[in-house]
Parts: C-alpha cells; sequence; structure tokens
C-alpha cells in the first residue's frame, strides 16, 4: 500500500511539473533503434515508477531498479558491475544523471552492460544548479567518443523540459537528451 501511495505522488508531480523528459527518450530511442523490436532487451535504470518502460515501443523490456529509495551511488555502481557485460540492446537512464543523484562514473557501467551496436540513452537537466554537472557529463560522453567507445548519434537540447520549482527559475528549465551507439 505504501509503494502505491508513493507512486500516486510521485506520478502526481509528474504531472504537475509537465515531466516529458520519459516520453523524449522514448521517442529517441525509437527513432534511432534499427534492430528486431520484438526481441530486444532493455535496461531502464533508476526507473522509479517505469515511465520510461510504459513509454519505449520495444516489447522486450527487463527493468531493474536500483536503489529506487534514492539511497548511495556505490549501489547503483556494484549493481551495474554485477550484471554480466554486454547484455542489452538497449539501457536508458532517464531524470537522474543530475547533481546529487546519480554520479557522472556511473556512464561507464551503463556503457558495459550494452552490446555492441546498442544504445545508451541518457538525459539530464541544463537549469543553473546542474549547469556543472552538466559540463562534466559531457566531457566524459566525449571522452568516450575519443576512446572509440561509442559514437553520438543524438544531442538534443529541449527548452520545456519541465516545470522550474526553484524561486530563482521561472516557466520551463531546459534538459537534454544523448544517445549513444556503442562501437
Ligand atoms: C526523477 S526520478 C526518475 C525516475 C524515472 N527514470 C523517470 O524518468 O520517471 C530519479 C530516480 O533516480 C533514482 N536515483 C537517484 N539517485 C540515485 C542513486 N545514486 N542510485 C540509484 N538510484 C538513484 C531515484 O531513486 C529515482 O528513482
Amino acid at each position: 500500500a505504501l509503494t502505491a501511495v508513493l507512486q500516486y505522488i510521485f506520478n502526481s508531480d509528474v504531472a504537475v511539473l509537465d515531466y516529458r523528459a520519459p516520453s523524449l527518450a522514448a521517442n529517441s530511442i525509437s527513432t534511432h533503434f534499427s534492430g528486431d523490436r520484438e526481441a530486444a532487451v532493455v535496461l531502464d535504470v533508476a526507473c522509479g515508477t517505469g515511465l520510461v518502460a510504459q513509454q519505449v515501443n520495444l516489447q522486450d523490456q527487463k527493468e531493474l531498479q536500483q536503489a529506487a529509495q534514492g539511497s548511495s551511488s556505490l549501489l547503483l555502481t556494484d549493481g551495474l558491475s554485477s550484471l554480466p557485460a554486454g547484455l542489452f540492446d538497449v539501457v536508458v537512464i532517464v531524470g537522474a544523471l543530475s547533481v546529487g543523484q546519480v554520479p557522472v562514473d556511473v556512464v561507464r557501467e551503463l556503457f558495459k552492460s550494452t552490446k555492441p551496436g546498442g544504445y545508451i540513452c541518457m538525459t539530464t537537466r541544463s537549469n543553473h544548479d546542474n549547469l556543472q554537472y552538466k559540463a562534466s557529463l559531457e566531457r566524459e560522453l566525449k571522452q568516450m567518443e575519443e576512446e572509440e567507445l561509442w559514437t553520438c548519434v543524438e544531442y538534443s537540447q529541449v527548452e520545456d523540459w519541465e516545470r522550474a520549482v526553484s524561486e530563482q527559475e521561472h516557466g520551463y528549465i531546459s534538459g537534454a537528451v544523448y544517445i549513444y551507439k556503442k562501437l
């Protein structure tokens, strides 16, 4: 019952915030994924109440909710690295790569979990308090591209990402979707 109540509260917040990140990410995945949709295995990291899986239009979805109540990042890193490498056609993380949540080095774990030729979809926010995090995330993504681990197939900056909630920001904050293909 508590889970149901928490899910209700979270999904109400989603409506109030006009939180569109799950559908934006799912659309981007759908645009780029060229494999067998019936057989695709998708890992939704930090899945929360599962909004991303609801939107991703690929058949075989396996979700892994890591430390759902926002506990340590160590748990997330350990959880992912305990999975066999190269297992998933698509690995997605939405709304969790930001300051105070999932640290940037988890990106390499997402990469390891993905099959060669598979896709990694990530999102982050571009509002003021997350700009430093976003810059370090982008440094890491670029660094991994220079290491020829993956190639960027989409970078979309979205102006009306979600409603602002801090007193310093009004209207909507912007955000970004990244899709990388593992080489
Ligand atoms: C804003 S919610 C997004 C949930 C879902 N992906 C969505 O888009 O609806 C952020 C999620 O990241 C998880 N999270 C944040 N920091 C985390 C960490 N360090 N380790 C594991 N999970 C974390 C939270 O528990 C929560 O489920």
